[in-house]
């Protein structure tokens, strides 16, 4: 396939069942984020470290030119590129190795049709005065991302979720997961930068003139928040004509059998920089804490000021000195099916580097580029160097 030029407008999703529901009127715009001029929800609503959202359109092309039915999407993160090809009819796989993203994936890939009722929300939303686990959000994070009544407002959701009941099992894990994909995203609409990798509390609380940010947006209350991306994740849910499935694994261990194509999108190594993007953790923990909120206390390291979460050994593959080798055991684990790597230009390993590996292992090694402006990360403050790259091995 030769480079096009394309722009980030939805409107020519060709082949993709029309999405369910039309916008809601009281949704807020940035909710459609590279949907601009389209009333459609078609993907997520994402604010997340190397998300695909704003290139679905290009990705669709791209798989739209290629005959597959099954598809691993082995580095899922907010299931934007594993929703895609389940709404191109894709028997889809999402694999993410942090329970958080995992539950994300359940959330809208393999659920087909468990939605939120307003009952639900109403048991969701009900204060309770016992804490199984304890507050631990409370007890453990005062001062360093939220206020108090925050803090404890996040206990008692994460709790309340957790205790769901009067369902099936199947019903109320996919309930749960819906429940958790709104708490986080309601988590992460009120931090500066979407992230947790400081205590920066303060930069959201100083009465100053700011020249980034929306203080609407981060003292909006959670409560409300969270109606709207239930509302959001409810839009989502759709039952596709083939089994989905959603697995939680380090990507070097799951079963490479049965995928006619394998997406990996890793996480990114910046040349040059101590401090890579690779550390998902490292920004996402909170997360990965809820999610995981009955051993969380367990796992806070107490010497950090935003008491980050112990490091897991999942991620370290990805890390400048190891990340060649790392392509190099994923191209040839998977070198059965088609593979389809999304990269940016200027990262480690270059993107020849990364052909020449690709190579090895295929015989049909191609490379599709396009210019692109990341919204977390100008790499060298200039737009030109900016390239997404998609290299196909066949
Ligand atoms: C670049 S992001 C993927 C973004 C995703 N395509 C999207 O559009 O949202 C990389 C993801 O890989 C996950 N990850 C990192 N190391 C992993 C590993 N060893 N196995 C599986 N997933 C991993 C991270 O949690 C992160 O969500």
């Amino acid at each position: 396939m030769e480079n096009r030029k394309h722009d980030f407008i939805v409107s020519d999703f060709r082949g993709v069942t029309p999405v369910i529901m039309p916008m809601k009127k009281n949704i807020p715009r940035y909710l459609m984020e590279g949907n601009n001029n389209n009333d459609l929800h078609i993907s997520p609503s994402t604010r997340f470290q190397g998300s695909k959202r704003k290139i679905l359109p290009w990705l669709h092309e791209i798989f739209g030119d290629l005959q597959f039915n099954t598809v691993l999407d082995a580095f899922g993160g907010t299931g934007c590129v594993s929703y895609l090809l389940k709404r191109m009819g894709k028997k889809v796989t999402f694999n993410d190795c942090f329970r958080w993203n995992y539950i994300l994936g359940q959330a809208i890939i393999s659920n087909n049709c468990v939605t939120i009722s307003d009952n639900d929300i109403n048991q969701i939303l009900s204060p309770r005065d016992d804490y199984p686990w304890g507050k631990v959000v409370s007890n453990n994070f005062k001062d360093i991302y939220y206020l108090d009544s925050e803090n404890e407002w996040i206990d008692t959701v994460t709790t309340n979720i957790l205790e769901l009941s009067g369902y099936t099992n199947k019903i109320l894990r996919y309930k749960k997961a819906l429940a958790f994909y709104a708490l986080f995203q309601a988590c992460l609409v009120k931090r500066p930068f979407n992230l947790f990798h400081r205590k920066n509390l303060n930069l959201r609380l100083r009465d100053v003139p700011r020249s980034f940010g929306n203080k609407t947006t981060w003292d909006k209350p959670f409560a409300d928040w969270f109606r709207l991306f239930i509302e959001e994740a409810n839009c989502l849910v759709f039952s596709s004509q083939n089994i989905c499935r959603t697995i939680n694994s380090d990507v070097f261990k799951i079963n490479p059998s049965c995928y006619d194509i394998v997406y990996l999108d890793p996480p990114y190594v910046k040349k040059a920089r101590e401090r890579s993007s690779t550390k998902y953790l490292r920004y996402y923990h909170f997360l990965e804490g809820l999610a995981t909120y009955h051993s969380w206390a367990d796992r806070i390291d107490f010497s950090t000021r935003n008491r980050r979460m112990k490091e897991s050994c999942k991620e370290i593959p990805f890390t400048p000195n190891k990340v060649i080798d790392s392509f190099d055991q994923l191209f040839k684990k998977y070198e059965n099916s088609t593979i389809v790597v999304s990269y940016k230009a200027g990262g480690i390993p270059s993107v020849d580097t990364l052909k020449r590996l690709l190579k090895k292992y295929k015989n049909n090694v191609r490379l599709i580029t396009k210019p692109y402006t990341y919204a977390l990360n100008r790499q060298n403050g200039d737009k030109k160097l900016n390239r997404e790259c998609v290299l196909i091995g066949e």
